[in-house]
């Protein structure tokens, strides 16, 4: 019944148990996966694992801490991967000024490459934005009929009415539970229930009483919790509709 929209399986940090765990998650409840790429090597790992496995699909792109590694033969590869059918979504793509103030414009010019090639493929964007929320809502609002998520969303509750305007999803993930997080909760308060998204981002950003271990998709029942008590719900009913947004989103069929 979980849908984990945000998980990099593809990750090192899964290498020595990644098919055991992956294989025990049905257990956990856990329904469907998205792992979005960085870059090119792990947009590659993400769909190779979106081949093997019915429940897991991809997403491709290049994150902007992974500038470097951008390359044109690389983005070639990118475009093409991107027309696979269980490519959902291109991501992980957006702006990060804390990881680099540096290269803005370069940023900027990645972002807006990759938002047109998921126009032009008619696919859903996944948006990570840490430290850029004025760039990044110019940037998407500048495109009219582009959809998508801004994963793990921690800019202000006024960006989040402005993108929910705009037909965005917004993705909370392990962070709503920790003790610190006023402005999350007052984002989640806010957001339609049709609308949220729930992410791990496996394998970082591991929920409480977990925090700070691996996280994978099993410890998404902690973000249910926490979402379903603020928005009044039972943690499955979380758990059903944010799985229903999800395949909304990205186009998967349900059940
Ligand atoms: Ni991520």
């Amino acid at each position: 019944m979980y849908f984990d929209t945000h998980a990099h399986y593809d990750d090192g940090a899964f290498d020595s148990d990644r098919e055991e765990l992956l294989k025990s998650l049905g257990e956990s409840g856990v329904e469907l996966i998205i792992d979005p790429g960085c870059d090119l090597l792990s947009s590659r790992k993400a769909l190779e694992l979106a081949e093997r496995f019915d429940f897991i699909y991809a997403a491709v792109g290049f994150h902007p801490e992974e500038l470097d590694k951008y390359s044109r033969e690389g983005y070639g590869e990118i475009c093409s991967m991107a027309r696979h059918s269980k490519c959902v979504a291109i991501g992980e793509i957006g702006l990060d000024y804390y990881w680099d103030a540096s290269h803005k414009e370069e940023q900027k010019k990645l972002f807006r490459r990759q938002i047109e090639l998921a126009l032009e493929l008619d696919k859903p964007v996944i948006v990570h934005d840490r430290e850029a929320h004025g760039d990044c809502l110019e940037i998407v609002s500048a495109y009219p009929g582009l959809r998508g998520v801004f994963h793990c969303y921690s800019g202000s509750a006024e960006m989040a009415k402005e993108l929910l305007k705009l037909g965005w999803y917004l993705g909370f993930d392990g962070p709503i539970t920790y003790k610190n997080a006023r402005k999350a909760m007052e984002v989640l308060e806010l957001c339609p229930m049709d609308r949220m998204l729930m992410e791990t981002d496996s394998p970082y950003l591991s929920p409480v009483p977990m925090r700070g271990q691996r996280n994978d998709s099993s410890k998404l029942r902690y973000v249910a919790e926490k979402i379903a008590q603020v928005k009044g719900l039972s943690p499955e009913e979380t758990a059903a509709l944010t799985l229903a947004n999800g395949c909304r989103l990205f186009g998967i069929k349900g059940d």
